[in-house]
């Protein structure tokens, strides 16, 4: 039995909007305000920079010349460069899609929540926005909500790349982006909002010398450009031998970059106007929700306009977040796909399910959900990218080629060797120095065994 051709993206710019839809997402948001926050501002900006450029670029690059050259979800695709021994990593590519996607699709639920609730009832008042956001962001109303979220994202997977992802990005990724201006320029008028631009661009860069600064902006490129786990290799696999994979790569960063920095802009110049700097002092759990717990204060600030862009502004970051989460999920049910060939739509609702069950804690207690962050989010895309750049450094016989595709490009050289040495050596140590991410992950797991 021949096997069914594989599905290909539009032609035109079906694969960049499926791939910066994946990139640009809650983590660009929700995470980058707080991880900004959590690491003292300007100085944490500085280094989600260079990450991005140092350790990001080339991990982008290494996903899409291994998805595109192979034409194959993770397992199979390493399996095709590498032969069998290879394929434990994509199985570990899998492993974080599932461990992201529980708790990402708990933060979804709230973002869907925030929507609904503010067709009701509008947009709490400043001194209310903390503790509506603790009503929120746990208990079986948030399980309920990541229930939904669930169902919502399975349903789109199930239904396929063409059909469903790259419909549901090409319609509200411009409204996002064209809100998002809009909210910034709102919150450079307001008095008092000078003090957040200052915080953003121009705070203590000493920070930037602090090692969990330092592992945490790396951890963040990786979050929100969606690499190390095989989600941009899984989209790159259904691009076409003509497409130019490093300026691809390129429009992917820039457009993931840009919206985080505006959403900085965002942030925190209305954190400062609105007086809100208790959101991002005071330990992480308040940190968590400086995105959720400034901007429905400023929706309220603007009376009846500010509930219509509110409710709006909370629909175009629940596609955003839908759009990454079907990424997640998009790995999970492709290797299943294809290495068991399972039909699609079981093999998503089956997937869907299972994420949605083990996502439940992370909705009832918060703590869960910071340990599966650092878990997921943090060190098993570290270890991820870093593998992966070994493999493509090391193993793949002629990688700059393959990256080139039609067209030579020399500067590629340099390339292989980021991959070869920088990459997985800064990596390493992120991850395993005492300290890194391995030991943060193992301290917030074991915390919550031990109470
Ligand atoms: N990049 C997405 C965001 O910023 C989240 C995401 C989607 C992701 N797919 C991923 C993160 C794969 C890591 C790996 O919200």
């Amino acid at each position: 039995m021949s096997a069914p051709q594989r599905e290909h993206w539009s032609r035109g710019l079906g694969f960049t909007l499926a791939a910066v839809g994946s990139a640009v997402g809650l983590g660009n948001m929700w995470r980058f305000s707080y991880m900004t926050a959590e690491n003292g501002g300007a100085a944490f900006v500085l280094l989600y920079v260079l990450m991005t450029l140092l350790l990001g670029l080339p991990v982008m690059l290494a996903e899409l010349t291994v998805g595109r050259g192979a034409g194959k979800s993770p397992i199979l695709a390493l399996g095709h460069y590498g032969g069998r021994k290879w394929r434990p990593l994509g199985g570990l590519f899998v492993l974080t899609g599932f461990a992201i996607l529980s708790y990402y699709s708990v933060i979804a639920g709230w973002t869907l929540r925030y929507t609904v609730s503010g067709v009701l009832g509008g947009f709490p008042e400043p001194s209310n926005a903390k503790a509506l956001f603790g009503q929120i962001a746990s208990g079986w109303d948030a399980a309920a909500w990541h229930l939904g979220f669930m169902v919502i994202c399975t349903f789109v997977v199930a239904r396929g790349v063409r059909a469903g992802i790259e419909r549901a990005s090409l319609l509200l990724m411009p409204v996002l982006g064209v809100l998002l201006l809009g909210l910034a320029v709102y919150a450079a008028v307001l008095p008092g909002s000078g003090a957040g631009y200052a915080y953003y661009f121009s705070g203590d860069l000493r920070g930037a010398l602090d090692f969990d600064a330092v592992k945490d902006a790396a951890a963040q490129a990786f979050f929100s450009l969606s690499l190390g786990m095989g989600a941009i290799l899984t989209y790159a696999s259904y691009l076409s031998r003509q497409s130019d994979l490093p300026l691809e790569g390129a429009r992917v960063a820039v457009s993931d970059f840009g919206v985080a920095l505006v959403a900085g802009l965002v942030v925190f110049p209305l954190i400062f106007a609105l007086g809100l700097q208790h959101a991002v002092e005071g330990g992480e759990r308040t940190t968590l929700g400086a995105l959720f717990i400034t901007l429905p204060t400023a929706f309220n600030k603007l009376g009846a306009a500010g509930a219509v862009i509110g409710v709006i502004f909370m629909l175009a970051l629940s596609v955003a977040a839908l759009t990454s989460a079907i990424s997640l999920l998009e790995v999970v049910t492709a290797s299943l796909v294809d290495v068991w060939n399972w039909r699609r739509a079981p093999a998503a609702w089956l997937c869907g399910g299972a994420i949605a069950l083990v996502g439940v804690p992370s909705a009832l207690n918060p703590e869960v959900l910071d340990a599966m962050d650092s878990v997921g989010g943090k060190f098993l895309l570290v270890l991820g990218g870093g593998l992966l750049a070994v493999f493509v450094g090391w193993v793949m016989k002629h990688p700059a080629a393959e990256a080139a595709g039609l067209r030579p490009r020399p500067a590629l050289g340099v390339w292989v060797w980021l991959l070869r040495i920088v990459v997985p050596l800064i990596l390493a140590v992120l991850a395993f120095y005492p300290g890194g991410l391995a030991s943060e992950s193992f301290r917030k797991l074991a915390a919550l065994f031990t109470g």
